[in-house]
């Protein structure tokens, strides 16, 4: 049994998805069911005694105390978090709950399950906790990707926040000996993603017809990594890697968002021809996000070297996979697109000059 936290959130449906498939090994799933998060994306285990869904929040340690008491995990997998950048601009104080007391809270209550287990469990225990390659801060054009020693220097309130968690999460390992794994990766895509995101966003606003934002001269560069092969890497990480290690995860796959944006209209013009002619012609340039970070690179030599990871996805056949997977799921997307998701457009775009 593993508890995985934030389980109804993008990456989060995705790797318990994968878990359950690849090791059939049963989760509890311990998700605060935010904006984020949603139920829906699970129906396929509504029935499977492998996943038990519990509706709470991180920050309640007697909860997640009372939780480990119960299902004695032999692993926490800590994806819960508030996870938007634009968001942590127009709302800091949800990041540092979340991000930063919240995995507080957390490892408190995983060190007071871990110190009482008995010596084998003790040993094989493990806290994984999900974070970004964003704590890195930016790159020149001609730097080097972000290797694990390349010092913090986070820029937004969402890179802050998790910056925070990683400290608190290194600390626990060299102070009380917490077993811990920290893994540092690029910007996922894939199925089930919310659409504020850059690439969920453009694919549903180009199959509206409406407007393809694009901050400043859209020339930022990230590296971009399919979910399904962020999830394996987790999986190499929890059985092999070594406590109190961070591994950077990345995709090979470095793109400006106007590539980005191109690539995606040039797949739905193919699978879903337009009348009106190629989506390319809704791009439009919106000012910028404050201190927008501007490239992210990621050396992932050391995944490689010592668990033999690799990314199976290109950035052609991951995309592919995923403009595929929003285009055959619209009820998803629907469902997604509530009243607070509309909010939000407002709330973000309309002061950018396009809503
Ligand atoms: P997401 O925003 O899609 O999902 C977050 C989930 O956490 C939601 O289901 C939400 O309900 C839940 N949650 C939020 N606050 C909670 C709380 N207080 N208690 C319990 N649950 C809570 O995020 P994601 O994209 O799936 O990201 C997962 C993790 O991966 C995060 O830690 C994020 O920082 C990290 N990460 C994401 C990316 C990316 O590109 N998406 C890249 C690097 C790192
Ligand atoms: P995002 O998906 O928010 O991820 P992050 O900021 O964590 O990297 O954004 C990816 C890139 O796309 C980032 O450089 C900001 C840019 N972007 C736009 O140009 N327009 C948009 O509407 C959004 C949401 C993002």
């Amino acid at each position: 049994m593993i508890l995985v936290t934030g389980g109804a959130g993008f990456i989060g449906v995705n790797f318990i998805l994968d878990w359950i498939r690849e090791t059939g090994e049963p989760v509890v799933n311990l998700d605060a069911l935010t904006y984020a998060g949603n139920r829906h994306s699970l129906y396929a285990l509504a029935v499977d005694s492998r996943h038990v869904f519990v509706h709470g929040d991180i920050c309640d340690r007697a909860l997640v105390e009372s939780l480990m008491a119960r299902h004695r995990p032999r692993a926490i997998l800590h994806f819960a978090a508030e996870s938007h950048v634009d968001r942590s601009i127009h709302g800091p104080a949800a990041f540092v709950r979340t991000n930063v007391e919240g995995t507080f809270a957390l490892l408190e209550a995983a060190r007071a399950y871990w110190s009482k287990l008995p010596g084998g469990e003790r040993e094989a225990f493990r806290f994984l906790h999900v974070s970004t390659d964003e704590v890195y801060g930016s790159l020149g054009p001609q730097d080097p990707g972000f290797a694990e020693t390349t010092p913090y220097a986070p820029n937004s309130p969402y890179s802050a926040s998790k910056a925070a968690s990683d400290h608190l999460v290194r600390a626990w390992h060299h102070t009380y000996g917490l077993p811990v794994l920290t893994t540092n990766c690029s910007n996922n895509y894939g199925p089930y993603q919310f659409p504020e995101k850059l690439i969920p966003l453009i694919v549903v606003n180009a199959l509206a017809g409406k407007p393809l934002p694009l901050y400043g001269d859209g020339m930022n560069v990230r590296d971009w990594l399919y979910v399904g092969d962020h999830c394996s890497a987790i999986r190499e990480v929890l059985a092999r890697g070594r406590p109190g290690e961070t591994y950077n995860v990345g995709g090979n796959s470095e793109r400006t968002n106007l590539q980005i944006v191109r690539a995606v209209c040039a797949l739905l013009d193919e699978l879903r021809p337009d009348p009106m002619g190629s989506r390319e012609r809704l791009i439009t340039f919106v000012a910028d996000r404050p201190g927008h970070d501007r490239r992210y690179a990621i050396d992932a030599r050391k995944l490689e070297r010592e668990l033999g990871w690799r990314p199976h996805e290109s950035f052609e056949s991951g995309l592919e996979r995923t403009v595929r997977w929003y285009l055959e799921n619209e009820t998803w997307v629907r469902n997604v697109q509530s009243g607070a998701y509309r909010d939000w457009v407002e709330t973000n775009y309309s002061t950018r000059g396009t809503a």
